[in-house]
């Protein structure tokens, strides 16, 4: 993966899962890194690991809820690194439960970690993007924006969201060098659902797919290579993406079906 060589690459979210994946898989290919996420400790074994086997790796705790620890995250890979060249925005929480019983401060909170988070990201590396005339932003966002199913409305509001701001984004800095893709990945086998808020993760849910960690990495940082601004990680998602898109009752009839299979007593309102 040459095009990862030397590039200074911006990971949060990089103490578990999809995160720490990319991060094992940024390492692999020679890129310099910053490591954000809370867990310090995680982030300084995973740091120690990864310096001790040649990769060039800093890291710094923050919440992306926080815009100053953000910005103080920001600097410290410029000050380390002299630029950045990659921002992935990829620290998530998931939010479970229906639409109707939703709790409106954990969906705010869904928000800030989910839309803000990112935000706050962006806006940091932004002056040095403009100024280097160069940059690419990952945004994290889910299958679940562009289709979304039963108990993940308020989940799927906030990557929604998300895509909306990355895109507008593209928008403002066409010509100038900065690059947005978005990444639509469906089910992947990480903690996310033990993390979530909201009501508990069922397992009896359907899922279109179940993909592990370092695959769904090593896509996103194939396909982001390749010049792809909307990401699907497998030809099924991308699919029913493009259905979604041309035939939403037709999507949406699936999906309704492909849960009263999977829970009859739930989705017709007898859930206890
Ligand atoms: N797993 C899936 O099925 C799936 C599907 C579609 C999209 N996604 C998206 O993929 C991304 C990664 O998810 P994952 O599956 O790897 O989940 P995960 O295992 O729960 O990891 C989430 C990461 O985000 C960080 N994080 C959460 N809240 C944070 C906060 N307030 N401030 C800073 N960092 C925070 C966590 O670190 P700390 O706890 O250490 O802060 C962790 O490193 C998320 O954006 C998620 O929405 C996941």
């Amino acid at each position: 993966m040459g095009f990862w060589r030397d590039k200074v690459v911006l990971v949060t979210g990089a103490s578990r899962g999809i995160g720490e994946a990319m991060v094992n898989k940024l390492a692999q290919s020679g890129s310099r890194l910053v490591l954000t996420a809370r867990a310090e400790q995680k982030l300084c074994q995973l740091a120690k690991q990864l310096t001790e086997a040649g990769t060039e790796c800093i890291y710094l705790a923050a919440d992306t809820r926080d815009q100053k620890a953000v910005k103080q995250v920001v600097h410290y890979g410029l000050d380390c690194w002299g630029r950045i060249d990659v921002l992935i925005n990829n620290a998530g929480v998931g939010l479970r439960g229906p639409v109707e019983t939703l709790n409106p401060s954990q969906l705010m909170e869904a928000m800030a970690v989910n839309v803000s988070g990112p935000l706050h990201f962006i806006q940091a590396v932004l002056p040095q993007f403009k100024e280097q005339g160069s940059g690419l932003v990952i945004n994290i966002a889910s299958l679940g924006a562009v289709q979304t199913a039963p108990n993940i409305g308020g989940y799927a509001a906030t990557k929604a969201a998300l895509v909306k701001l990355g895109e507008a984004l593209r928008l403002e800095h066409q010509d100038s060098g900065i690059r947005v893709c978005t990444v639509y990945p469906g089910s992947v086998r990480t903690e996310f659902r033990q993390h979530a808020l909201g009501n508990a993760y069922s397992n009896k849910e359907p899922r279109l797919s179940r993909i592990a960690p370092e695959l769904v990495a090593e896509r996103i940082l194939k396909y982001a290579a390749s010049g792809n601004q909307y990401i699907f990680i497998t030809a099924k998602d991308r699919l029913f993406a493009s259905l979604a898109n041309i035939a939403p009752r037709l999507a949406e009839f699936l999906i309704s079906q492909a849960f009263r299979r999977a829970q009859p007593d739930k989705i017709r309102g007898k859930e206890g």
